[in-house]
């Protein structure tokens, strides 16, 4: 089983293959989407609001970021693992950005990193890319420009829009991104974008011309009871499957049924 790297992402481009993406943030589930041969398990800053309990991803810290990134490379033995630069780790000064970026590759055992944004980041790209770190790119609704976008909001729908934004993608592609997530972006729009790029594009919410899908692993798996956006597809609903167990385990403790004599050790 032989992991994969952007030489494979890029080759799956180049065959029409589609590629799969899906977040993780712990090892359990790095092990299960692995076994299911996800091929991109992005540890994303939505671990914010995902599983730490934060309004948005503004909070996540490098720290906690690292932290997660570790436990799903321990469980990831075939995917690429891709950490999330949060909000401020990137964005300061190019030493800063470069510096943190490779905490990802040396410390929690990454593969690459992602971050958001577009010409304003290219100089960081740049920079990381030339000091060995492969860098996802992110264009469209990137989350943590929420307060500046007044919400989360449909990118590049004006014509205006859609063309800075097949600008930013392909001075990102320049810049040595090795591949380009698009959110919430319309079809034709990331479509177009698809087909200027070189390297792969990763649709979440942009459609089924770009050459790969994105989702969250909690939504696509029914994990909470939050409505998901429209471009998700709930694939189960683990949440309800969960809440009876537990229902269930509380019941049979109260009637004394749970532990029956299988659960017992004898002397
Ligand atoms: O943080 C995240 O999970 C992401 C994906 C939705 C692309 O950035």
């Amino acid at each position: 089983m032989s992991r994969v790297t952007t030489a494979t992402l890029q080759e799956m481009k180049e065959k029409g293959d589609p590629i799969t993406l899906l977040t993780a943030y712990d090892y359990p589930t790095a092990c299960l989407l692995d076994e299911a041969g996800i091929d991109i398990l992005l540890v994303g800053d939505s671990v914010g609001n995902t599983v730490l309990g934060y309004e948005n991803t503004l909070p996540v810290t490098l720290e906690e970021s690292l932290h997660h990134t570790a436990a799903v490379a321990r469980g990831a033995k075939r995917a690429m693992v891709v950490g999330d630069l949060p909000f401020l780790y990137y964005q300061t000064t190019i030493g800063e950005a470069v510096w943190n970026a490779g905490r990802y590759l040396k410390e929690a055992g990454a593969h690459a990193v992602k971050l958001e944004g577009g010409r304003e980041r290219a100089e960081a790209v740049r920079a990381m890319v030339e000091t060995g770190i492969p860098v996802m790119g992110h264009l469209g609704l990137t989350p943590q420009m929420v307060h500046q976008f007044g919400g989360y909001r449909v990118q590049g729908k004006t014509e205006e829009a859609a063309q800075r934004l097949i600008e930013d993608a392909l001075i990102l592609e320049d810049a040595g991104i090795f591949s380009l997530v698009l959110e919430c972006v319309p079809a034709d729009v990331a479509a177009k974008v698809t087909e200027k790029l070189h390297i792969p594009t990763l649709s979440c919410g942009a459609g089924p011309h770009c050459d790969g899908q994105v989702m969250v692993v909690h939504d696509m798996l029914g994990c909470t009871d939050r409505k998901p956006p429209k471009f998700v597809k709930q694939y189960a609903n683990l949440r309800e499957i969960a809440l009876e167990a537990l229902k269930t385990f509380k019941k049979e403790v109260k009637e004394g049924v749970f532990p029956g004599p299988e659960h017992c050790y004898g002397k």
